[in-house]
């Protein structure tokens, strides 16, 4: 997704520019060219030399504007995107207000490549009227805000005003090149208004109090679609199994953990009339165990034949759920007659559309990075060809918003 990308990382003075060399290896790593820019107040944290030798290029600096004829023009033109991180408030101010007295600045009022933007600061500056109306605006012209989390600060307390992590900000980045490769003219609110509720992971079924009946299922799937509606300006509330809620998030995706299927019914039928689309990404078990030991089952000696499990069988949550309060999704894996199966879905369990996936192929679908998706309605089919699932979410995103307003009509 980021192979042969140019991007240009801007750095400004917080003290959580010490992740940034990280973030630029990354970056690298999946394949991107890289160059930086740094304001004055951001050498304080941490020095040009470290990115000149991970960039293996010249970093443009107030000191060091010469390292082309005209260089914030140069590196403006160069940039497919350009990341802000992290930025401070006061950049945040003059990039709204369009000043530039820094070549970092300069360079992006004169680029026209997107730019994503990952505020760093005091809680009460973030919190601050003035910071808030800077932000909105730089929304409204399309820039991609990927908004702090909340967290214990350097100033020692806990508030919003943190850098997302290393992943966490990756992640967006690929998101963003991937909505703008596949939505040219989608803005960076192309969803706002909306409000997803999103199921991910492979439940756990308790035995006793130390085993359980689970299944391959990762969540990475309903993690990248959470990640992709929320940096495309909805409103998203994520039900995970402990294994997907410690997937790199952005923050701002509103997580609940569950364990067992009883659980995740639970929370999706107190909620899902509350959002306008329902996705069970979830790798949901069809059965539990009808009787959970209070104390761990010892092994049975004696006995030559084995160990029985009672199973019952779990709620359908999806079929349950009344499409008439909402666009429903649901998943389906599928090992043969993938289309003939998720039809017979999208009909048995009356959903608005199915996303199949072939589990028998290796290198797509449970636990991979990748996925190669058929979307299915009452309108037709779409083959999504194998990427990765970050691209994919954004695919289903932009197929579900075709299909929402086709059945809002
Ligand atoms: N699902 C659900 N509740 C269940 C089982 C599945 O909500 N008890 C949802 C899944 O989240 C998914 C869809 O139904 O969105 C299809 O899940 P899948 O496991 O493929 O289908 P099943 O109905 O379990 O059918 P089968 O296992 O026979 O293929």
């Amino acid at each position: 997704m980021l192979a042969n990308q140019n991007i240009l990382v801007v750095v400004t003075g917080g003290i959580a520019a010490y992740k940034i060399p990280n973030v630029v290896r990354q970056l690298i790593k999946k394949g991107a060219s890289v160059r930086v820019a740094m304001t004055k107040t951001a050498e304080k944290f941490i020095t040009a030399e470290t990115f000149r030798v991970l960039t293996k290029e010249p970093v443009l600096t107030d000191d060091n504007y010469q390292i082309s004829p005209v260089a914030h023009i140069n590196l403006a033109d160069w940039s497919d995107l350009v990341v802000v991180t992290p930025a401070t408030a006061n950049t945040i101010a003059k990039l709204d207000e369009g000043i530039a007295d820094n070549e970092a600045l300069s360079t992006l009022l004169a680029t026209t490549a997107p730019v994503v933007v990952f505020p760093a600061m005091n809680h009460n500056m973030w919190q601050n009227k003035r910071t808030q109306r800077h932000i909105k605006n730089l929304k409204d012209d399309g820039v991609w805000v990927v908004e702090p989390e909340t967290g214990f600060l350097a100033e020692g307390y806990e508030g919003k005003g943190r850098l997302p992590d290393i992943d966490q900000q990756v992640k967006a980045i690929e998101l963003v090149t991937e909505a703008i490769a596949q939505f040219p003219p989608l803005s960076s609110s192309g969803l706002k208004g909306f409000s997803f509720l999103i199921s991910a992971g492979g439940t756990h079924e308790a035995i006793d109090p130390v085993r359980f009946l689970t299944n391959k299922s990762s969540g990475k799937m309903g993690v990248a679609l959470s990640n992709a509606a929320r940096l495309l300006g909805a409103t998203v509330k994520l039900i995970a199994t402990p294994e997907a809620a410690v997937l790199p998030k952005l923050p701002e995706v509103k997580t609940t953990v569950i364990e067992s299927a009883i659980q995740l019914n639970d929370a999706i039928q107190n909620e899902y009339k509350n959002y306008d689309v329902v996705i069970m990404a979830a790798a949901v078990s069809d059965y539990r165990v009808a009787h959970y030991s209070n104390q761990k089952i010892k092994k049975q000696h004696q006995e030559k034949s084995g160990f029985q499990l009672d199973l019952m069988t779990n709620p359908d949550i999806l079929a349950s759920i009344d499409n008439r309060q909402c666009y429903k999704v649901g998943f389906a894996a599928e090992s043969i007659d993938i289309i003939k199966y998720a039809k017979d879905k999208l009909n048995k369990k009356s959903a608005d559309m199915i996303v199949a996936n072939d589990i028998s192929k290796k290198e797509s679908g449970f636990n991979s990075d990748d996925n190669e998706v058929i979307i299915i309605t009452e309108n037709g089919e779409h083959f999504i060809d194998r990427n990765k699932k970050e691209a994919i979410a954004i695919s289903v995103l932009k197929v579900i918003m075709e299909e929402y307003h086709k059945k809002a009509k």
